[in-house]
């Protein structure tokens, strides 16, 4: 496996190494949700990249940019050993230099859910992926269902911009008691770690609800949000019940549903969410 920083070095090295590429980009801090992308992408390509990088553009004002766990050695380890190839690691002047001008803007599917509550977001997210696609240059991208409205976000971008790339989603990795895994899972106390099954087992509540004939978009909102207010240490950030393809809220009547939330318990802001029917 090698270990690259310059935009120059995974272009020489992508064309060295002939066959397909997968590419995983990641903010590193790994855990087993990122190890599943990299092993379903070894599975399908000749060849596996992966990008280590908080990308600065993709923190809003107060968020925790600076706080971001990071372990390089550790995630370099993980990454060896789930059959990478190469892996790029860029400072943060290399990906933005000081005269850097550009930015990736995808309309409508970024204004709900994340993107109201994080403005910015989403426009750092499709830049920086955009970068990668083109410094890599891959033959299939992978990414997590984990971050369900980024995925609707890049699928949008390499529609609009005609990226030749294959985007494969993978399934949520989670714990054994729901919660599913993320890099920020490290900011909850034991206590705070225990209160956090709450968003999993308020998604399988309205799961529930779907599963006996329920289909209207609100009644599925509620039985979320009755779990969630049963949990003193978390705070609602927002709670939806909506179309897996335009991400609008749903009334009555419909036959897929994206159900999400955003949810603080201590210092942590936990997202989660579960796709029904036709997704
Ligand atoms: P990061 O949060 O490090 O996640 C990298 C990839 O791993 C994303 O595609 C994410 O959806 C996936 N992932 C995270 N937790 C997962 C889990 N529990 N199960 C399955 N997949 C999981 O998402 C980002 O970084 C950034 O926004 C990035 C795309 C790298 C752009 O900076």
């Amino acid at each position: 496996m090698q270990v690259v920083k310059t935009v120059a070095d995974v272009r020489r090295i992508r064309k060295e190494l002939a066959g397909t590429w997968g590419l995983v980009p990641t903010m590193g801090f790994l855990h087993a949700g990122h190890i599943s992308l990299v092993e379903r992408a070894r599975g399908e390509n000749t060849r596996v990249g992966a990008s280590v990088f908080v990308n600065p553009t993709q923190f809003g004002p107060g968020e925790d940019l600076a706080a971001y766990p990071r372990d390089l050695e550790r995630d370099l380890g993980l990454l060896e050993q789930a059959g990478a190839d190469l892996v790029w690691v860029p400072s943060a002047e290399e990906v933005y230099p000081s005269d850097y001008r550009t930015f990736v803007d995808v309309e409508g599917v970024t204004m709900p859910l994340e993107g109201a509550a994080r403005p910015g977001h989403f426009r750092g997210v499709a830049t920086v992926v955009a970068k990668l696609l083109n410094v890599f240059l891959p033959d299939r991208a992978y990414f997590g269902q984990k971050d369900a409205q980024q995925v609707v976000v890049i699928r949008q971008m390499v529609r609009d911009l005609n990226f030749p790339i294959e985007l494969v989603v993978c399934p949520t990795v989670r714990e054994a008691d729901g919660l599913a895994m993320s890099s920020r899972n490290v900011y909850l106390t034991p206590e705070q770690r225990a209160a956090a099954t709450v968003l999993y087992r308020a998604l399988s509540a309205a799961r529930d609800v779907w599963t006996s004939g329920e289909r209207d978009g609100e009644q599925l909102r509620q039985a979320m949000r009755r779990v969630l207010e049963a949990e003193p240490l978390a705070r609602t950030e927002y709670i939806s019940a909506a179309d897996p393809r335009t991400l609008e809220e749903l009334g009555p009547a419909s036959r897929g549903v994206l159900l999400s939330m955003a949810v603080r318990i201590g210092k942590a802001r936990l997202i989660d969410n579960l796709l029904l029917g036709d997704g």
